[in-house]
């Protein structure tokens, strides 16, 4: 899928796929699917490295996954959108700094770049887009601010912050992203701000009316065994089947029955 079809998926009202990996194998495997969009999120600090918010990601941690996934989906001749997080803070940073975080993940093989926030990261989202590089807003619940918003909690209850998120997806569209992510919002709203906006709406938590819906490698499979928020479904239960197999493993080594003469070079 390229930035171009965007709008065509929304006028045809044909949802968008996205799902959010860090690694050369998860982006083979998805390269065998029809998923549409693949997303190296800054989740990657806590999915992959343990931590408790999206804040500890730096670029280095970013570029890393940025660059396998993308490998992946050359190797695999794939068409697929590549999108990656813009890092904590980065977008505030002095323009030729910003410039440098955006040019190190496009470089490294992003096709466009998700922002989170809105108000003082619209004009440098405006820069960006004036250079040539696409732009993805994320609202509503904004991981890279957790500590700001009291943890992760739906946003959107209240008017005063429905009308400030009408504004901020105006002032996104204006700026020009082809895309935003709505997380953790009220059904109603998520439906409200899809119809107000030509840009596609991915949702995460946002409820059915978004034009397109984003999960995280681990909730898609189960991998996820300490926290399934209530909008996670999980599609297979990984954790299980991995366990099995782990167990399996190490059964067979133990009782000799791995390897066989087959699994070994005579
Ligand atoms: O970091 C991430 O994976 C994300 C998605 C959940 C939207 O931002």
């Amino acid at each position: 899928m390229k930035i171009t079809d965007f709008p065509e998926r929304k006028a045809k009202s044909k949802p968008v796929s996205m799902v959010t990996v860090y690694d050369y194998t998860s982006g083979l495997l998805c390269a065998q699917t029809d998923i549409d969009v693949l997303l190296v999120g800054d989740s990657v600090a806590m999915t992959m490295h343990g931590h408790t918010s999206t804040v500890p990601a730096d670029l280095a941690m970013m570029v890393a996954p940025v660059k396998a996934v993308a490998k992946a989906l050359a190797d695999s001749q794939s068409s697929k959108l590549l999108v990656a997080d813009l890092p904590y803070l980065w977008a505030l940073d002095e323009r030729a700094n910003l410039f440098a975080a955006v040019r190190a993940l496009m470089q490294a093989g992003a096709h466009a770049i998700k922002i989170e926030g809105m108000g003082p990261v619209v004009e440098p989202i405006q820069w960006l887009i004036a250079a040539g590089v696409p732009v993805m807003g994320h609202l509503g619940l904004t991981p890279q601010s957790v500590h700001a918003l009291g943890g992760f909690k739906v946003q959107g209850r209240d008017p005063v912050i429905q009308k400030e998120l009408q504004r901020a997806i105006a002032s996104l569209e204006a700026a020009g992203a082809f895309a935003v992510v709505l997380e953790c919002i009220p059904q109603e709203l998520g439906k409200a701000l899809t119809l107000a906006t030509k840009m596609s709406t991915i949702g995460i938590g946002a409820g059915p009316d978004c034009d397109g819906q984003v999960l995280v490698w681990q909730d898609v499979l189960g991998l996820n065994t300490q926290f399934k928020p209530r909008f996670v479904r999980s599609f297979c239960e990984g954790g299980d089947l991995f366990r099995e197999a782990l167990s399996a493993y190490h059964q067979a080594v133990s009782e000799r029955s791995f390897p066989t003469s087959e699994e070994s070079y005579q």
